[in-house]
């Protein structure tokens, strides 16, 4: 028999594998049910927006040749949409995708990454693939704690710090300001890389500009995906905004071709739907707010949230809650799964859903309040 922790590389032999957790059909089979709704993963619940279901089919007629063209119009529309230049888009399939090249093109054996403890989980493990040192900062009242941040970094002389804003799983944003005083104090040779997979969540006016840090030539990443407000999680799109010559250096690290062209056609629809984005974002917004309201009257706390997801603290037992719901056919997260214990997070879907869940969630929790 093949040893094979003998050949890989030696991280991995160190890492747990990545959790999915259970599938829907095992929930169904557990709890005889017919139906479940996810609001564990902060899909999108409201639909595609219009034309895009259209676009990604008409796209394939063209499924025997290689995304050429549409490659090229995806980042030239991407560009108008996020106020840069086409040269510095990068695209993929997910912004998963582009954290596992960055962390290639960054990192060697022994480098340090500064990540916040609590953030997606996906920094530190495909940076410890890499072979790199996870540095993780405490959060300060459930907010990124950015000065302790930039002090790790500078003392271990840190590649790349990761920061996810608005963060999953706290909804947290980081103000202009806040944002502009973490980077001066980042030591010369270390980025910052900023996750905004929730940003499109956010009102312009509320959004850092960091496609302008790009520009003004800082050392900062920005990205982004179509998986949560754009709701294309299934067909896989992302992209990075860059630096020009970074781009070149990531095109070396990326494969080619590396998005199907059904996902690129349906990212340039979504980005086409103008007035129909606005009004998704303020009924996601206003959604927010009910599943918020609900939550304090069932009697736990939601933190203020900017993106499809509310974090809540309970007084009962996380795991028995998210249990007692999936029994009922309602997914949420406890926060034990990521360290926070004592907390849910709940994806934010259409207001009706959102009363209901709340309406189940008291009653679980009032049953486990005995
Ligand atoms: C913060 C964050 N970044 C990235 C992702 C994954 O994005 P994508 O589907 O574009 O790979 C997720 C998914 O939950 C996420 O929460």
């Amino acid at each position: 028999m093949t040893d094979w922790s003998k050949i890989v590389v030696p991280a991995l032999s160190e890492l747990d594998p990545f959790a999915l957790g259970e599938t829907i059909s095992d929930v169904q089979a557990r709890y005889g049910l017919e139906e479940v709704v996810k609001l564990n993963w902060n899909e999108n619940l409201f639909g595609p927006l219009p034309g895009v279901v259209e676009a990604a089919r008409d796209e394939l007629e063209n499924l025997s040749l290689y995304p050429e063209l549409v490659n090229s119009a995806f980042s030239e529309e991407v560009a108008q949409y996020a106020g840069t230049v086409p040269g510095r888009i990068v695209p993929a399939h997910g912004t998963l995708a582009l954290i596992g090249v960055l962390a290639s093109a960054f990192l060697r054996p022994g480098d340090h990454v500064v990540v916040p403890a609590r953030t997606y989980g996906l920094y530190a493990q495909l940076s410890a693939v890499r072979g790199a040192t996870i540095e993780r900062v405490p959060l300060s009242e459930l907010a990124l704690d950015l000065d302790a941040m930039a002090s790790a970094a500078r003392e271990t002389s840190a590649k790349i710090v990761w920061i996810c804003d608005p963060n999953n799983p706290t909804g947290w944003v980081i103000g202009g300001e806040e944002w502009e005083s973490f980077l001066d104090a980042l030591p010369v040779g270390c980025v910052a890389i900023a996750d905004e997979a929730y940003v499109d969540y956010l009102p312009a006016d509320r959004r850092v500009r960091r496609e302008l840090d790009v520009e003004n030539g800082r050392s900062v990443v920005v990205l982004r995906s179509f998986s949560k407000f754009f709701g294309l999680a299934g067909l896989r799109l992302g992209y990075a905004i860059v630096d020009e010559a970074l781009a070149s250096y990531l095109g070396l690290v990326e494969e080619p071709f590396n998005v199907n062209c059904a996902g690129l056609a349906a990212g340039r629809a979504c980005l086409r739907a103008g007035d129909a984005a606005e009004a998704r974002r303020a009924e996601i917004a206003e959604a927010r707010e009910t599943l918020s309201s609900g939550l304090r009257e069932a009697g736990v706390e939601p933190l203020p949230s900017a993106a499809n997801f509310v974090l809540a603290r309970v007084d009962v037992d996380d795991t028995n809650l998210a249990d007692g719901l999936a029994a009922r056919g309602l997914l949420i997260r406890p926060g034990s799964d990521f360290g926070l214990p004592g907390y849910v997070r709940i994806t934010v879907g259409p207001s009706p859903l959102m009363r209901r869940v709340t309406g189940e969630l008291g009653e679980v929790c009032a049953a486990l309040r005995g």
